[in-house]
């Protein structure tokens, strides 16, 4: 059976840009055609400056937002990195395997990078290591596909190099995954900055639309949303960015084509306020049992519980065998 791992990390408060890139697809369809496990990443939250406090509360909240969202603990696994070791023990593995000249390369990794510098910060070793821990992440579970939004493309490409190398030099251990990504709304962008994707550490506050914005923030953001010059409704993701990002969550969230919605529309302000009506729709239901789990936060323990034990059990086996290929010496019973 096709297996499919994959994460969110609890920085911020989920997007809409993390929903329709990747937690609705999950919910969907990816749970019910393989056999899938899905992770809040918290290692991964603590790769910039940080506030334990609130990741931990993020972490919670993340949990909450996946179940709610319609992850369903009876077919799938819902878990934390933090409750599973064998991330962090795969993870040093493959710092054995991958290159210092592979991190630095690695787009987020620039462009993080120079943001804290820019702020005056220093930037963790763990911003460097990040990518490999995304690919133990991934490959302690023998993944065959990992759907996720465009912005990860590159790790899961970095993923599959380590894999293979690690396969070549020690004797096949890692299957060699793959990135899967949505047909459409693959990187939506961040509504005042059309040209940048939304995200969920966002500075610009007005330009993300998150998965708990009451209906009145949505439509005041999406009525907001910086358009481009001209008046035609078009789809053109280089020329008419601002319109373009419009018409991909508009489909994304009512269904439909992008450019053949285009069609439909003589005035920015009619796409504005269907795209609105489409996310408020899209987020509403997600929105209410979100409240009903939060009423009952143990449910939401054990589920992670239940999960953690299931994902411990699912890595071992490939871990131990990476720790054997690679030449350590198995430790007595
Ligand atoms: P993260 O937490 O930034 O995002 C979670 C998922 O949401 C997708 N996404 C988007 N898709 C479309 N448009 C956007 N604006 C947008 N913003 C985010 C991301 O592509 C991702 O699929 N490194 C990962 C977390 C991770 C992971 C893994 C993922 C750690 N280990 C192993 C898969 C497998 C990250 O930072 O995702």
């Amino acid at each position: 059976m096709t297996r499919i791992f994959s994460g969110v990390k609890p920085t911020g408060h989920l997007t809409l840009g993390n929903y329709l890139g990747a937690v609705r697809r999950w919910a969907e369809v990816d749970q019910h055609r393989a056999d899938a496990l899905f992770c809040i990443v918290d290692l991964h939250a603590l790769t910039v400056d940080h506030d334990p406090a609130r990741v931990l509360r993020l972490s919670r909240q993340a949990a909450t937002l996946l179940l709610a969202s319609g992850l369903d603990p009876e077919v799938c696994t819902v878990f934390v990195q933090s409750h599973v070791d064998e991330h962090a023990r795969l993870s040093y593995l493959l710092e054995c395997v991958a290159t210092d000249g592979e991190m630095r390369r690695m787009i987020q990794y620039k462009e993080k990078a120079a943001r804290e510098r820019a702020r005056g910060g220093s930037v963790r070793l763990s911003l460097l290591t990040y990518p490999v821990l995304m690919a133990a992440d991934i490959l302690a579970y023998g993944a065959d596909e990992v759907p996720v939004g465009d912005d990860q493309t590159q790790h899961v490409e970095l993923t599959r190099d380590v894999a293979v190398r690690f396969n070549q030099r020690y004797g096949h251990t890692f299957v060699v995954p793959r990135a899967t990504r949505p047909e459409v709304a693959a990187r939506v962008m961040n509504l005042q900055e059309p040209t940048s994707k939304m995200g969920k550490s966002d500075d610009v506050g007005p330009g993300v639309v998150y998965l708990l914005d009451e209906p009145d923030a949505v439509r005041r953001k999406v009525a907001r949303a910086v358009t481009d010059s001209g008046t035609e409704v078009a789809y053109d993701r280089e020329e008419r960015p601002g319109i373009s990002n419009l018409l991909e969550i508009l489909a994304a969230c009512a269904g439909g084509d992008p450019e053949e919605l285009s069609g439909g529309y003589t005035s920015y302000g009619a796409l504005k306020k269907d795209t609105a009506d489409a996310v408020v729709e899209l987020l509403r239901p997600v929105q209410e049992r979100h409240k009903e789990l939060c009423a009952d936060p143990a449910e939401v323990e054990r589920v992670l519980r239940d999960g953690a034990a299931r994902a411990r059990e699912t890595a071992r086996p490939t871990v131990d065998a990476a720790y054997r290929a690679i030449g350590l010496l198995p430790a007595a019973d």
